[in-house]
């Protein structure tokens, strides 16, 4: 059975280029890997006076992330780290103490922005958070992906051939990892 993928996406946006990557990313996947997109709009805030009756959106945010076989991450970079909204729900996903619902989950990093720098820092911001909660990041290839702005047309497709010769093989050794990591 393919391996289920949880993919957050960092951005809120309607157009926004993180979820353009994250659905372009789902069609790609090969057949041993199912990817679910997933924004974050319904995540509430973390507090954590809450934990003893969880509101219900962080019981299903959890519920989903446990039930996966693997968490992907594609995110851009907001005032040189991750955006709060992606922040919150790593909060949320981590809690009760003990008990962080991405334990042991096979993690991809997938940073972008349309400028030249590929929101390198967001990555790097979730290579620093992530290692004490979660399963094990795929180390290589880092993916930082700039100049991302010309890469769909109007429908939301991708366009951009480099970028697709891109995303298939990062998405291809993901699925190696994440078999490594479910056997
Ligand atoms: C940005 N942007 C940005 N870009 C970057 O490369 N480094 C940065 O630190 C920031 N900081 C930043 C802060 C805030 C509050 C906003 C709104 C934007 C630009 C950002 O990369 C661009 O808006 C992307 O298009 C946002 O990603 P999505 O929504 O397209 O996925």
């Amino acid at each position: 059975m393919a391996h289920h993928v949880v993919t957050l996406v960092g951005s809120l946006r309607k157009e926004s280029f993180s979820l353009k990557i994250a659905n372009a990313l789902a069609k790609l996947a090969p057949s041993s890997l199912k990817l679910e997109v997933v924004t974050l709009h319904g995540v509430s805030f973390f507090n954590q006076d809450l934990e003893a009756t969880p509101p219900a959106d962080w019981s299903a945010f959890r519920e989903k992330l446990q039930r996966s076989n693997g968490v992907l991450f594609v995110t851009p970079e907001y005032n040189r780290a991750i955006p709060g909204v992606l922040k919150n729900a790593i909060d949320v996903g981590s809690r009760p103490y003990g008990k962080s619902s991405f334990n042991g989950k096979p993690i991809g990093i997938i940073s972008n922005a349309p400028g030249q720098l590929g929101g390198v820092n967001a990555a790097k911001n979730l290579q620093n958070i992530l290692p004490g909660l979660a399963g094990p990041i795929m180390q290589q290839p880092e993916i930082y992906l700039n100049a991302v702005g010309d890469a769909f047309d109007d429908k939301g497709e991708l366009v951009k051939e480099s970028l697709r010769t891109v995303l298939q093989a990062y998405i291809d050794l993901f699925a190696v990892h994440a078999e490594k990591h479910n056997a």
